[in-house]
């Protein structure tokens, strides 16, 4: 069996500059990877919806990327303060961004399903005050 492809990236949660950085790095390793691209642009949303959630609710995080023969794994991991239900948050429009994050065009509350509808695997664990980890998988080889 042959080893993945394997890269992490710490997403900071207080430096706006560097947003979308680690999503950004996951597209281009992808196409370098000759991914083909309808499968990165599933990636790319998975990866960048998952970055805005680290950032706006998780207080930073790391992010990590494994590329396989047979799918793409991509997951989020922080340690902040968790989501108390994870059901009302798979919810299309609910979203608890303040309205400062609003007026800069996040808190659809479109993230989560979005991330889950381009999956092919998908789970989101979570314990109030200690932290959320996102797991998604996109399949490159359907069987
Ligand atoms: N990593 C996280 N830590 C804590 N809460 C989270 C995290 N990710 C999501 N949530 C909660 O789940 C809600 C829904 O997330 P989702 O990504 O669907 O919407 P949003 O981030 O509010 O808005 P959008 O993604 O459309 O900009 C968030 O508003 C927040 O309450
Ligand atoms: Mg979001």
């Amino acid at each position: 069996m042959s080893s993945p492809y394997v890269e992490s990236y710490a997403v900071d949660g207080t430096e706006l500059v560097s947003i979308g950085e680690a999503s950004t790095k996951i597209k281009s390793v992808l196409k370098m990877l000759g991914i083909p691209s309808d499968l990165i642009r599933r990636a790319a949303v998975v990866a960048y919806e998952a970055e805005m959630n680290l950032v706006i609710h998780g207080g930073g995080g790391e992010m990590e990327l494994e590329v396989w023969p047979e799918c793409i794994k991509i997951s989020a991991v922080d340690t902040g303060p968790g989501i108390p239900d994870i059901g009302k948050a798979m919810t299309e429009g609910f979203s608890t961004a303040p309205e400062k994050i609003r007026e800069m065009g996040f808190g659809a509350g479109m993230g989560l399903p979005n991330i889950k509808r381009n999956s092919d695997g998908f789970e989101l664990l979570s314990e109030v005050g200690k932290g959320t980890t996102l797991r998604s998988e996109i399949l490159l080889q359907k069987t």
